[in-house]
């Protein structure tokens, strides 16, 4: 069998104990999309890495595969988090895969549809709090103290230390670092990681961080108490990992700006529609901020000639905003002549 797996791909880069068994779905090794299209449009060669294709259809099975390897390793028996849905889909699927129960905090109606369903079919216990993601992280962190359950939201050291990865394959890939990188941010952890794994290479490109307007702390200065966005998955009020996140930015000589709902959508849709890559609305803000706010530098710098957006989920993920968001469909009678008209007519 190749070796698929990030943890086997990369165990010697990884802080795991040498007697951590290997809890794996095969992520990582995802790909890495040139976009002429979207090229010109920014105005440098752009790549696209598509983190949807993982097996839970995000990013998160990168730190999952490590943390839960480490907590089946130290022997505990169940695992907790809390999401704006894709934590939580993939902490239920790398549970099931562990033997280990699992539990999910998300906020009540503010998850997208798919990481619904996937948290409840592969078993984990799914709480819907009447309060946003902030206040379900609190009460985590509260009850992983209580209670012998491993908190795996990206606070848990080994998330950072499996998506550091993303790091690793762009070099890997590229066979350099890229000069700068986009990506969404909403808790922090994943520009965070990338940063590590970057430094780790002896890299350090650009971070542009892109937040939605109506949940930016980490462009105004300060936590929003009520943090709105269509883009679910970044609808957080509060990163827990604002100061490193903000220290990688400015070491990168990078910022974190924000974009609007519409912004986000319309690189959402342009995605699917122009480049062929459907991701998650909170993913298309990398592209929206790319769009929006060009390739700033710091007076003196080089402009920079390669660019990663990172894609951060999948697109099936949410099919409420895909529907919402196409046109219709058309309906038609069992008949050429009406299949033709319907086909054909403008
Ligand atoms: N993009 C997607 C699709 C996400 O699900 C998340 C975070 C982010 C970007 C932001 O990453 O938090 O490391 O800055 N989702 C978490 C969750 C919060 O619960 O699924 P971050």
């Amino acid at each position: 069998m190749p070796e698929r797996g990030l943890i086997e791909r990369y165990r010697d880069r990884l802080n795991l104990e040498p007697d951590d068994p290997i809890v794996s779905l095969q992520e990582g090794t995802t790909p890495l999309i040139p976009s002429p299209h979207l090229s010109n449009r920014v105005g440098a060669e752009v790549f696209l890495k598509f983190e949807g294709a993982n097996p839970t259809g995000s990013f998160k099975d990168r730190g999952m595969t490590v943390a839960v390897s480490r907590a089946k390793g130290r022997g505990v028996q169940a695992v907790i988090c809390a999401s704006t849905g894709n934590t939580a889909a993939s902490c239920a699927a790398y549970a099931a895969r562990a033997g280990l129960r699992g539990a999910v905090i998300v906020p009540e109606g503010k998850i997208a549809i798919g990481k619904l369903a996937q948290a409840l079919i592969h078993g984990a216990r799914v709480v819907a709090l009447k309060g946003n993601f902030d206040d379900a992280l609190r009460i985590v962190r509260e009850l992983s103290q209580k209670h012998p359950i491993e908190l795996v939201n990206s606070v848990n050291p080994y998330r950072i230390e499996g998506q550091k990865t993303g790091a690793f394959e762009l070099i890997d890939e590229l066979g350099k670092a890229p000069d700068a990188l986009a990506i969404p941010v909403g808790n922090a952890g994943n520009v965070t990681a990338y940063w590590r794994g970057f430094q780790e290479m002896g890299a350090s490109p650009i971070l542009y961080g892109f937040q939605a307007a109506g949940a930016a702390p980490l462009v105004t200065g300060k936590p929003v108490e009520k943090p709105e966005t269509i883009a679910s998955a970044i609808r957080i009020g509060n990163p827990a990992r604002w100061e490193e996140a903000m220290s990688a930015v400015t070491t990168s000589r990078g910022r974190i700006a924000a974009v609007t709902d519409a912004q986000i959508i319309d690189a959402y849709h342009y995605l699917a529609s122009c480049v062929g890559v459907f991701c998650e609305p909170a993913s298309a803000a990398s592209v929206a901020g790319l769009l929006a706010h060009g390739l700033p530098t710091v007076e003196g710098d080089p402009k920079p000639e390669t660019v990663v957006a990172v894609l951060t989920g999948h697109g099936l993920k949410d099919p409420d905003t895909a529907l919402g968001k196409a046109p219709a469909v058309i309906s038609c009678e069992n008949d050429l002549s009406a299949v033709e008209r319907a086909v054909f007519s403008d």
